[in-house]
């Protein structure tokens, strides 16, 4: 069989046979290259959506686990903090810059973390990150092998960035690039859009195949010849957070757990942030528009609320758990968002409005593959900032603020 006759049985099995419309017209180099994108692209998950929702009829029986909290952490701070120290110091934590996203709240054609938040200079996010990591590096005496996940959207500009940078005073050797896989994105009835008339449109598939595509590009080998055996996973975003935190570390460690997911005290009970509990047994994040008012009142033995603890997107993970875990499927998030696209008449059309879907995995559901995870409390004032959007919650601005709180001028 040709690739083109390959290709077209595969896009006839899927119901995507469009995708050859307008073959005829394209370059031998465009047709080579779309024959190359059908056949690498899985397209099934256009097809699972509906088996997913039909697989998943809701959350199964939830029940609170608790969080290591402030007044304990505190209280064994510095039995934490020699361990955390030591297996840093030993090589044994690597921290993973989830970076492949698309930034699309934001609003800018960028990478993110090329995203500028100075007020008298330039700060980028990219900068602020490391110069969290590096307040780490200067504490233990240790590099961090440091790994940056980009999707082929944004990897030539993250690294170029770095690079015009010299990675910001990390030291190079110990930085790592990688990318994540892309996913079809889809009208409403799961027929692929096009982006041009030889290229499929397609999206990065979430954050939560992060350990995958790290194993798949080679950079995960890189990692065990470096001996690293804890992983640091965290948002772009936060231009608070502590990177390889030792007492983080230390405690996971400390309580023998093969993950811990870093978590700050809500706000108020219908906050918008994932909350950590037990579903059948197992650690897991319960989305915010999934809480049932009888979780939101639910109270702990203390009277305190028993899900009181939302998720910040800073994980640490045990490397033979995530192994031992890496072939499980994990569920598939369908997302409507506005898809440019070629229309009937082969012109690229920029929607206003959502006009189809696409589809990811998250980090927060790798959560649930395993089996124990330690809930680790921080001070929200000190440590999440995120910045999803330019203004209002979750901002440049609400980042800019809680910067200067913490005396960090920009
Ligand atoms: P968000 O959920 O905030 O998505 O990602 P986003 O793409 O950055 O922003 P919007 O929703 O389009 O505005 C949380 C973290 O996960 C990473 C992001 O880069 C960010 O650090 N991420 C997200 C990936 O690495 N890959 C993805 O496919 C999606």
């Amino acid at each position: 069989m040709t690739t083109y006759e390959k290709a077209y049985e595969k896009l006839k099995t899927y119901g995507q046979l469009h995708v050859l419309q307008y073959y005829e017209e394209l370059s031998g180099e465009q047709k080579e290259a779309l024959l190359a994108q059908i056949m690498a692209t899985d397209f099934s998950v256009l097809t699972s959506r509906d088996k997913e929702e039909k697989k998943q009829p809701g959350r199964g029986q939830i029940a609170p686990l608790a969080a290591m909290e402030l007044e304990e952490s505190g209280a064994r701070k510095e039995e934490f903090e020699r361990l955390g120290l030591e297996a840093i110091r030993a090589g044994k934590v690597g921290a993973v810059l989830l970076a492949g996203g698309m930034g699309t709240r934001l609003g800018s054609e960028d990478p993110k973390g090329m995203y500028d938040i100075g007020l008298t200079r330039p700060v980028y996010i990219f900068e602020r990150i490391i110069r969290n990591a590096l307040d780490v590096v200067e504490q233990s005496g240790a590099w961090i092998p440091f790994f940056v996940m980009t999707s082929d959207k944004n990897h030539e500009a993250t690294v170029q960035f770095f690079r015009d940078h010299a990675c910001f005073g990390y030291r190079e050797e110990y930085v790592f690039f990688f990318r994540q896989e892309m996913a079809p994105a889809s009208d409403y009835d799961g027929r692929v859009y096009m982006e041009e008339k030889g290229k499929i449109s397609t999206s990065p598939n979430g954050n939560g195949g992060w350990f995958v595509s790290m194993e798949r590009s080679g950079v995960g080998e890189k990692m065990r010849t470096l001996g690293v055996e804890w992983l640091n996973v965290f948002a772009v975003d936060n231009v608070l957070q502590r990177i390889a935190d030792p007492c983080f570390v230390g405690a996971v460690i400390a309580e023998n757990k093969a993950s811990g997911s870093k978590v700050v005290r809500k706000a108020a009970p219908d906050e918008k942030v994932g909350v950590m509990c037990l579903e059948d047994g197992r650690p897991s994040i319960v989305e915010y528009y999934e809480l049932t008012r009888g979780m939101m009142e639910a109270k702990d033995e203390k009277g305190e609320p028993a899900y009181n603890f939302g998720a910040i997107l800073n994980y640490l993970f045990r490397v033979r758990d995530l192994e031992a875990i890496m072939n499980n499927h994990l569920p598939l998030h369908v997302v409507e968002k506005k898809i440019p696209h070629l229309d009937e008449k082969g012109n690229l059309i920029r929607p206003e409005e959502p006009n189809g879907y696409k589809y990811e995995q998250l980090v927060l559901d790798m959560v649930h593959e395993l089996d124990s995870c330690l809930p680790y409390e921080v001070v929200r004032e000190k440590e999440f900032a995120p910045i999803k959007n330019k203004t209002g919650v979750d901002s440049v601005e609400s980042a800019r603020a809680l910067l200067a709180k913490n005396g960090i001028e920009l």
